[in-house]
């Protein structure tokens, strides 16, 4: 194999330049080319790829977001993108592609693999939904993006005796939600997967008010099952006690320098995708499973998203 590709596909998450980088230095290190496609599947699409040498990755490693850009693309859902992505990574004689991104992006490599196409996968969302890996490359970087905000709300929320709804991202998933409460020591947390309903809310929130707390902090997933607006507003119709306020983290959540351990583990992950990819491997997923780091068949990855553990619900209770 003399030629690869790299990609960045779906949600942009810290640390997907570093592990670009390690793709780009460890192909070097191979005596492989290594292309660029920009913008993931669209760019694919458009033939809008070009060779990356070392110094076009020097000075990423502490950047967020992705120098390759990301799109969401429709097209390629289609057999007939696929056909014409085909027909443009032959016309670049690409031999093998690795694609960095979430459960989507991913769904998008095992098709290129079953194309024929050696291709793999990196995990790479904030989410921490990806099945088959104890996490994801931005995870990191976005539960201190959480933490800080977290800790900064929680100041001016003493000064006036006040409780902040803080929604956070999770397509559908409460990851960061529910470790965000944990190491936050928030009041209330709700997910997906366990939600409250508004009434329970309430009565935890007039709970903490009457235990004489100073402020209240409850972090909600955006994927929990009503608006975080709406349960704003029922909260100060309940009267709880508190005055409520509600911040929305949103994309702030998505950028930033990647923590030490996001740039450890994308450039981990990188250096070994190309180990895989040149050694023959096809159509799997590089994972971390405790110290190890493994790989897991795409199909595998796609068909079941990652359960986030009892235990993490069992601690929430317990220490809130
Ligand atoms: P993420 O990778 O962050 O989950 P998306 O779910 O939006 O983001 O997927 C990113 C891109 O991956 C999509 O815009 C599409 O181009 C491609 N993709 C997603 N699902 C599939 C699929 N089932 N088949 C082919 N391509 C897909
Ligand atoms: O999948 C990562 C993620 O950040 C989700 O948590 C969020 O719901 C979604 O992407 C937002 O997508 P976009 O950046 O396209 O608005």
């Amino acid at each position: 194999m003399k030629r690869i590709a790299v990609m960045t596909s779906g949600g942009d998450a810290p640390g997907m330049n570093a592990a670009i980088r390690a793709v780009v230095r460890a192909g070097i290190a191979k005596d492989v080319e290594v292309y660029g496609i920009r913008q993931a599947y669209q760019g694919l699409l458009a033939g809008d790829m070009e060779r990356l040498t070392s110094r076009e990755v020097s000075g990423i490693l502490q950047r967020g977001g992705t120098i390759l850009q990301t799109a969401r693309n429709e097209e390629f859902k289609t057999a007939q993108g696929q056909r014409k992505a085909l027909r443009r990574l032959n016309e670049e004689n690409i031999e093998g592609v690795v694609v960095i991104g979430g459960d989507g992006s991913l769904r998008g490599a095992n098709v290129l693999s079953q194309l024929g196409i050696p291709t793999i996968g990196i995990p790479a969302s904030i989410d921490n939904d990806i099945f088959g890996t104890d996490t994801s490359i931005g995870v990191d970087t976005a539960l201190n993006t959480i933490l800080d905000a977290l800790d900064r709300l929680r100041d001016t929320a003493t000064s006036h005796n006040r409780c902040f709804i803080i929604e956070v991202m999770g397509r559908n998933c409460g990851y960061l939600a529910l470790t965000g409460g944990i190491l936050g020591g928030a009041e209330v947390v709700i997910t997906p997967e366990r939600p409250m309903k508004m009434e329970e809310v309430a009565a935890e929130l007039e709970a903490a008010y009457v235990k004489g707390k100073a402020h209240a902090i409850a972090i909600i997933a955006e994927g929990a099952p009503y608006k975080v607006t709406d349960l704003s507003e029922f909260l100060e119709k309940q009267q709880v006690g508190f005055e409520i306020r509600l911040t929305i983290l949103g994309h702030t959540q998505r950028g930033g320098s990647p923590s030490a351990f996001d740039r450890l583990l994308a450039t981990r992950m990188g250096v070994e995708a190309v180990n895989r990819l040149l050694s023959g491997e096809s159509g799997v997923m590089v994972a971390r499973q405790g110290r190890k780091q493994t790989t897991v068949p795409l199909e595998e990855v796609t068909s079941q998203m990652r359960a986030i553990s009892d235990e993490y619900f069992e601690l929430a209770s317990l220490l809130q």
